[in-house]
């Protein structure tokens, strides 16, 4: 084996079925295997095999079964590998502290409901009007810095991590630190001494700020949690886990949607002309960009924990499942003209923020991101377009969430300017 210092995490998926031609499609060969099955056993390059779901159907009914795990700390995935020597560094019972999207009940159960009693309905309600600030501010600077920025540092990313830093309560100049880890994590052939080492670092972060609104509350969801009506019920591991939790699903992947919505609106400038005509699209829209983008593209990982049939395919314990989240987007028995990207689709049963009770517990916030974000990106640069050309767009493939890395844009100047 290598070194401890050079080991890496392997997705160990055949490299067809991650290979994109178009960058917004899924891989070809996840489709090939939808006309297959929609549940079909694919051989890993170790030789394994896993379950691969590409229909909607069968990727609820596994979402929905309790003999299905989401414990990625006690059960084994066969597609993401990591050196044995490494598995109980970076599996111990201190990372998995307060991680409960890899948690099944009663644990899950337990910190989810914790965490659902912060989303207040005083703390959602507040949301949407600061949003529109947040965004109002980061376009006035980019039309006041010029006529072209790189959409993704001047408003993809800082929108939903200035949201989230208010929300629970974090200072926003920590940002540049928990990008950068966060992006390292998200990597999906991170070395694992750097992997180590970042959650290190947010750990003793977040401590330090459990600790710091332990002695002085704030207004924020970290603080509704140590002192709210549950106080005392989770320990500072668990806060801390969380907290992390929360701020790196809070911001990555809402950024995400924004930077490859925006290109995907580029690319299909009748849709990007719809939603910008008319203010009663914006909802619908957000949801086919959701469905069409599908950007949390490996996954969810399932493990069964005895013998399960899904669709026609039995799965023997231990079995690992990876539903497709991109495939089953474009489910032909769910969607008309899958392959479409049509921003007025009304019936969108979609499946990107998962199903069953992990589904994603920041949805609401992050559509109301997307629904003020994109609408007022489009009508405050109406002739927005891309400064490079299409190809050159660096897309992010090798992370465990899909989007670009950069996206390049550039608009006129205002006639009256
Ligand atoms: C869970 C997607 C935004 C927090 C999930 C899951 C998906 C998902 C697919 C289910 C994972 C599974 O079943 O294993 C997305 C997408 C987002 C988004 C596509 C943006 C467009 C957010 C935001 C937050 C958040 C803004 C922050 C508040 C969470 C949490 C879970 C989760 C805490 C775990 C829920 C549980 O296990 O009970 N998300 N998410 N997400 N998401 Fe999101």
């Amino acid at each position: 084996p290598p070194p401890p210092d050079q080991a890496t995490m392997r997705v160990a998926l055949p490299p067809e079925l991650m290979a994109r031609r178009c960058p917004f499609d899924p891989p070809q060969a996840l489709a090939r295997e939808h006309e297959k099955a929609p549940v079909g056993r694919v051989k890993l390059d170790t030789g394994e095999e896993i379950w691969l779901v590409t229909g909607l159907d069968e990727a609820r009914a596994v979402l929905s079964d309790p003999r299905f795990s989401a414990d990625r700390f006690n059960r084994r995935n066969a597609l993401v590998t990591v050196p044995e020597e490494m598995r109980e560094k970076l599996f111990d019972a201190r990372a998995r502290a307060g991680q409960f999207v890899a948690m099944d009940p009663p644990e899950h159960t337990r910190l989810r409901k914790l965490v659902i009693g912060q989303f207040t309905l005083r703390r959602m309600r507040a949301l949407t009007p600061r949003i529109t600030e947040i965004v109002d501010a980061h376009l006035d600077a980019m039309a006041a810095a010029g006529t072209s920025a790189e959409l993704v540092s001047a408003f993809a990313l800082p929108v939903p991590s200035l949201v989230i830093c208010e929300l629970l309560g974090v200072p926003y100049e920590a940002r540049t630190d928990f990008q950068r880890r966060t992006s390292t994590l998200f990597r999906m052939d991170a070395p694992l001494e750097e992997v180590l080492r970042v959650r290190d670092e947010m750990r003793q972060f977040m401590h330090e700020l459990v600790a710091a609104r332990r002695a002085r509350p704030d207004d924020g969801l970290i603080s509704g949690l140590i002192h709210g009506d549950h106080a005392g019920e989770l320990t500072d591991d668990e806060l801390v886990g969380i907290a992390n939790l929360l701020l790196a699903a809070g911001h990555e992947t809402t950024a995400n949607m924004i930077g490859l919505g925006v290109f995907a609106l580029l690319e299909h400038p009748e849709q990007l002309e719809l939603l910008r005509r008319d203010p009663e699209v914006a909802g619908h829209a957000v949801e086919e960009l959701l469905r069409y983008l599908s950007i949390v593209h490996l996954g969810p990982f399932r493990t069964a924990t005895e013998d399960v049939r899904v669709g026609d395919e039995p799965i023997p314990a231990g079995g690992t499942v990876m539903i497709s989240t991109p495939q089953v987007n474009r489910d032909p028995a769910h969607w008309d003209d899958p392959a479409g990207l049509d921003l007025t689709r009304v019936r969108n049963p979609h499946l990107s923020f998962g199903h069953g009770i992990h589904q994603c517990l920041g949805q609401q916030l992050a559509r109301a991101e997307m629904a003020v974000a994109l609408p007022a990106l489009v009508r405050r640069f109406p002739h927005l377009r891309l400064d490079c050309r299409p190809e050159e767009v660096p897309l992010r493939d090798n992370m465990f969430v899909y989007g670009v890395h950069a996206l390049p844009v550039a608009w006129d100047a205002p006639e009256d300017a």
